[in-house]
């Protein structure tokens, strides 16, 4: 089997430059509806790039939690690889790619910590053996065996049961502002259409297609 040869034609739709919104948060939220109702598989995951302060960057894949007033929430643990990389460096970059509806989106912009009352509240939503999870993992540093990590976790889940768990203060969200979007539909002959969003000084989106 020889990788080279894999090819696909993209034939699904197209993104004209007259029809799409003024707002990319309305694209967005259109294609991310379309992605759920055809039933994608983790529709919401999304790869975040970050970048240390000496600019190298990481990237990795996360789940978004909320999309609101055009923000991107995401959950994690604040002293992991990417939650160091953010205190030193705001600037991230999100991408979403929904293979089987040939697109994939595309957005930069800058990581600020959630208030701890919105954290606080997704985390009490979450079920209890993810929030044990989150209580007992030291995300992202060396552990000395899975069979450390299993035994902190059922220490923690009987420690719990009867007693109130609070949220870890180094666990909790990120908002999102974006100042760039990219929107990628593919197309035949490998004509894609992309269509660029950038934040204005004003507040209003500048609108751009980009060669394929
Ligand atoms: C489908 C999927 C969803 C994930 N969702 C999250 C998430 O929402 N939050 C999170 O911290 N890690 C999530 N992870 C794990 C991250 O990819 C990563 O391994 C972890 O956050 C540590 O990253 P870091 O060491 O670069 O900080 C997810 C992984 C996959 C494959």
């Amino acid at each position: 089997m020889d990788i080279a040869d894999f090819r696909k034609e993209y034939t699904r739709g197209g993104l004209s430059r007259r029809e799409v919104p003024d707002d990319p948060s309305l694209l967005f939220g259109r294609w991310l509806e379309e992605a759920i109702v055809a039933e994608l598989p983790e529709p919401n995951a999304m790869l975040l790039a970050t970048a240390s302060v000496e600019c190298r960057p990481s990237a990795r894949t996360v789940l978004l939690k909320g999309f609101e007033d055009g923000k991107f929430l995401f959950f994690t643990n604040y002293e992991s690889r990417k939650g160091r990389q953010i205190a030193g460096n705001p600037h991230v970059s999100l991408s979403f790619v929904w293979l089987p509806l040939e697109r994939q989106v595309h957005v930069e912009g800058t990581a600020a910590p959630l208030p701890a009352v919105e954290s606080d509240a997704y985390f009490d939503s979450r079920p209890y053996g993810s929030r044990i999870g989150a209580l007992v993992s030291p995300q992202s540093r060396v552990i000395p065996s899975r069979h450390e990590l299993v035994r902190r976790f059922d220490e923690a889940f009987d420690a719990y049961r009867h007693r109130p768990l609070l949220r870890p203060s180094c666990w909790g969200g990120y908002a999102v502002t974006p100042q760039r979007y990219e929107f990628w539909q593919g197309r035949e002959n490998r004509l894609h259409d992309r269509i660029l969003y950038v934040l204005q000084s004003d507040g209003d989106w500048r609108i751009e297609r980009l060669a394929p």
